[in-house]
């Protein structure tokens, strides 16, 4: 089959739409075609939530942090009333963005013509041009996305309708109640860029038969006892998720499960037994273990590019001890050794997947919840 006309047609993926043992995956021009992607940023991206972090990452009031969410240049600020804000890294004047990267100002001051705005969006200057600003100035705010913050962690959205954050997380908010998320502190974030489709990292990180033989030294040394999955039709919000039993931290390498910290006090049931897993659609991999959690962002930059950022989360007792620093290199240590495994497994497989026609492929039991996201993304995409 060739792609050209097939792209967004229902009967291209009837496969994918089969039950999963007898299921095919999303078809190559899914992670391969710009106008696959250009319909992935307008129907995925910019009509839901997106994850964009969480409130350690702005602790004081002038603390800002910059990022885009499927090209919208976003900047999310603590102003000095503690509020934390989400505005478009854009200036009214004529456009230009106004900050990069993170740090802390006291007004958010335009490289171009030198604008400035207050940490609630407000203008407050234009050098040389107040005669011509004169009244209308309060016009000029910055303009902002939504942003809900869902226990101590931010989502923006660009749609008006959508029902809140809270809303949309359904028993997610339950689910992670025992790590006590608000009381987490993001303690580093790392990012890598991959040469691969976002949705191939998101795929990964919920196969777990790759797991033997991608992480051989490191993430298979752990033995896990059991695992349970469960796709978004089952939860009952905009996420799938997976648990694995298991013995110690999932936050550490077998070889260094002597280095753990305390593990969270109010923790209960299954959550003392292993690690949590829920990744939020479309494109946010958690994961909560016994003392320590992670989020994977998968920032996508094209059809075929990916900035993956694994944000490293803490309780804010494990950061206030005199050790943290000396221990929390540990876990570093395992998310620096496990993730360029998988992200050279992803970019073979993006290499693998660049053909001219399409290819059947196969799921597995152990990829129940590739087989969900897929047909997730093409409830998204396609039109029934
Ligand atoms: S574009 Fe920002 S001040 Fe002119
Ligand atoms: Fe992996």
């Amino acid at each position: 089959m060739t792609v050209e006309g097939n792209l967004f047609a229902a009967s291209s993926f009837e496969k994918v739409r089969l039950p999963p043992q007898q299921a095919e995956p999303l078809p190559h021009w899914a992670y391969t075609s710009a106008g696959w992607y250009e319909r992935e940023v307008e129907r995925i991206f910019r009509k839901g939530w997106n994850y964009v972090g969480h409130v350690s990452q702005v602790p004081k009031p002038g603390d800002f942090f910059t990022l885009d969410v499927a090209g919208i240049p976003l900047i999310v600020v603590r102003g000095q009333d503690e509020k934390v804000r989400a505005f478009f890294n854009s200036c009214r004047h004529r456009g230009s963005k106004l900050l990069w990267g993170e740090g802390n100002c006291k007004l958010i001051r335009c490289p171009y013509h030198a604008w400035a705005y207050n940490l609630t969006g407000g203008l407050v200057a234009t050098p040389l041009v107040d005669e011509d600003m004169e009244g209308i100035k309060s016009e000029l705010s910055l303009h902002a996305p939504r942003l809900d913050i869902v226990d101590g962690f931010l989502f923006v959205a660009f749609e008006n309708t959508l029902p809140a954050a809270s809303k949309a997380l359904g028993s997610l908010q339950r689910e992670w109640a025992g790590y006590e998320p608000a009381n987490l502190v993001c303690t580093r974030r790392k990012s890598w860029d991959v040469k691969a489709n976002w949705k191939l990292w998101y795929e990964n990180y919920n196969d777990s038969l790759h797991v033997p033989f991608v992480h051989p030294g490191s993430l298979a040394k752990q033995k896990v006892k059991s695992r349970q999955r469960a796709s978004h039709v089952e939860t009952d919000g905009i996420y799938i998720a997976h648990f694995t039993v298991h013995a110690g931290s999932r936050g550490l390498l077998e070889e260094d499960q002597d280095k753990a910290f305390p593990r969270f006090p109010k923790l209960s049931g299954r959550y003392t037994e292993g690690t949590y897993y829920p990744c939020l659609l479309p494109s946010t991999l958690f994961g909560f273990t016994v003392d320590s959690a992670w989020a994977f962002e998968l920032h996508p930059k094209g059809p075929d590019r990916t900035t993956l950022v694994a944000a490293s989360f803490f309780s804010k007792d494990a950061v206030a001890r005199p050790d943290f620093a000396e221990k929390a290199e540990y876990y570093y240590r395992r998310v620096d050794s496990i993730v360029p495994e998988d992200n050279e497994a992803v970019e073979r497989q993006q290499e693998g997947l660049c053909l001219p026609v399409g290819l059947s492929g196969k799921f597995t039991h152990m990829e129940t919840l590739c087989h969900a996201f897929d047909n997730w993304v093409l409830d998204q995409m396609v039109d029934a």
